[in-house]
């Protein structure tokens, strides 16, 4: 059998939110920044079979609570748990991360007003 003939290759949309993983960071400093309220909060609006994980540090303590979306590598910062809903909504259901919460670290975006 060839793999492009496996049932699994051409899974639609709403399968690929089951297999999420969501780590949100539970070191001092995101602790400090309110990340286990955020933690509870993924974790009452985060869709069936999407595992949402508490993580060491991540390595972006500077900008936390921080929280990454896996397989997606989507990183967040400065998450607040009034957040929860937009990142389960958006990205989990919808498949587009929430831009406003995007790590510039990772997900450099254009400035307009450097080009004004
Ligand atoms: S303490 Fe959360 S990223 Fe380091």
């Amino acid at each position: 059998m060839s793999q492009s003939s496996h049932p699994s290759s051409n899974r639609p949309s709403s399968e690929n939110v089951q297999r999420r993983c969501i780590l949100v960071c539970q070191n001092r400093s995101c602790v400090g920044g309110g990340s286990e309220a955020v933690l509870a909060a993924l974790q009452t609006t985060a869709p069936e079979g999407v595992l949402i994980s508490a993580s060491a540090c991540l390595g972006q303590c500077a900008a936390g609570p921080t929280v990454q979306v896996n397989p997606d590598n989507v990183w967040y910062c400065r998450v607040k748990p009034e957040d929860a809903t937009d990142i389960t909504e958006q990205h989990l259901r919808g498949d587009r991360p929430v831009e406003r919460l995007l790590h510039p670290r990772f997900h450099p975006r254009f400035d307009a007003t450097n080009y004004s």
